[in-house]
């Protein structure tokens, strides 16, 4: 099978001259793993946070590997691994971050994530699900890695050692698993809120309450009190989800967002106060699946980095995707640092766009979602 790691693409991400599909760290985890990888036999292997699938093509390409279990946490990076297959699409299997993952893996290779809470849950999982005798090779760019996330393999690892770095990237070789319990996901009870909050090891702001998010909420019951469908686009821990499910009994919700995590986070939230029937959570990019023009509102705290570049492209995408899915007049209810300034994009993306608070770091807006003909 040919491959190249010149052909693959960051699609459907946000694609752009200076952004790439594939890094130095991508190529040192391979190189570092390759004895490994070549003595590996057909459902060994497991690759996690593998960017644009460079990891998981490369491997299967290189070494011949079959049965290559993947998890990729944002769903773009899942479907630029699907995009990017080609012929070697056969060769692995997407797979939930849970036992199924990882039992029996015997090596392990890992982008490191950014968050320490993500790795902890990741390590735990490994050290209690993988073969005894385990290898996993976790890597990134230099300037992404701390000692923290040493510390943190060490205390599922009886083994961590720093490999030489290279062209700004390094791995660490991990082995030796420790057995122990589970700590994820957490849960936590905000008082402030009356409300439990659930969350993975990678979800925003945790099991705690972002404080942006909760400048929103401080207006969110003025939004369209007659709503009869919402929407909490990029739902993290579903926070916004639950607090729109309690506060307005005659509401349908629907919480969504792209990362596998925070799904699954927005599912335990709502169940943990009894909204399981209330809020409906579902993994998408964006709100690609739901058709135009129904729901009456759509609230939305934007992410506002791709990777560790900042761009806004990304908010623009989901105002764009908001506009298509209110119903003309519906509403959408944004959050955002103003420096930002989103206003002007709103105003031309969705509608009309009133401020309705501002702090010293935040600002809220309202913008009415215009006649499908005149958008
Ligand atoms: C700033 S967080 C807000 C989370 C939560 N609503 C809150 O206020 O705590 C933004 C969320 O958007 C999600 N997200 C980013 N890009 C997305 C996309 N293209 N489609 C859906 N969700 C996305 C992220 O995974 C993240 O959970």
């Amino acid at each position: 099978v040919t491959f190249s790691f010149d052909s693959l693409r960051r699609f459907p991400d946000v694609e752009a001259p200076n952004l790439f599909a594939v890094d130095a760290s991508d190529r040192l985890i391979l190189d570092e793993a390759a004895e490994a990888l070549a003595a590996s036999a057909p459902g060994e292997v497991v690759v996690i946070g593998d960017h644009y699938g460079a990891i998981t093509l490369a491997a299967a390409a290189t070494h011949g590997l079959r049965d290559i279990r993947v998890h990729i946490d944002p769903l773009s990076g899942e479907r630029a691994l699907a995009n990017n297959a080609g012929e070697l699409a056969p060769a692995f299997t997407v797979l939930p971050l849970d036992a199924s993952l990882l039992s029996g893996a015997r090596v392990v290779l890992l982008q490191l994530p950014r968050s320490l809470d993500e790795l902890d849950e990741i390590a735990g999982l490994i050290a209690a699900n993988a073969h005894p005798e385990v290898r996993l090779y976790a890597g990134g760019m230099i300037k992404h890695l701390s000692l923290g996330m040493n510390e943190v393999l060490g205390r599922h690892f009886s083994a961590v050692r720093a490999g030489l770095a290279r062209q700004k990237a390094r791995v660490l070789t991990v082995s030796g698993p420790i057995q122990a319990a589970s700590e994820w996901p957490r849960r936590e009870f905000q008082r402030e809120l009356d409300l439990w909050v659930c969350a993975n090891g990678g979800v925003f702001a945790g099991t705690k309450l972002d404080i942006g998010t909760r400048f929103l909420l401080s207006v969110l019951d003025q939004a369209t009190p007659d709503a009869v469908t919402a929407i909490d686009l990029g739902s993290g821990s579903g926070i916004v989800a639950a607090v729109l499910a309690k506060s307005r009994p005659g509401l349908a919700v629907l919480a969504t967002d792209q990362s596998a995590a925070a799904v699954a986070s927005s599912e335990a939230t709502a169940l943990a106060n009894g909204l399981g029937d209330r809020v409906r959570v579902v993994r998408d990019a964006g709100l690609e699946s739901q058709p135009d023009a129904s729901a009456d509102l759509v609230v939305l705290n934007p992410p506002f980095h791709v990777g560790a570049v900042v761009h806004t492209g990304l908010a623009h995408r989901l105002f764009a995707d908001a506009a298509r899915v209110l119903r003309p007049g519906g509403e959408l209810w944004t959050v955002y640092n103003s420096h930002l300034g989103y206003r002007g994009a709103l105003k031309e993306l969705v509608g009309e766009t009133r401020q309705i608070a501002k702090n010293t770091k935040f600002t809220v807006t309202a913008s009415i979602a215009r006649e499908q003909s005149s958008r």
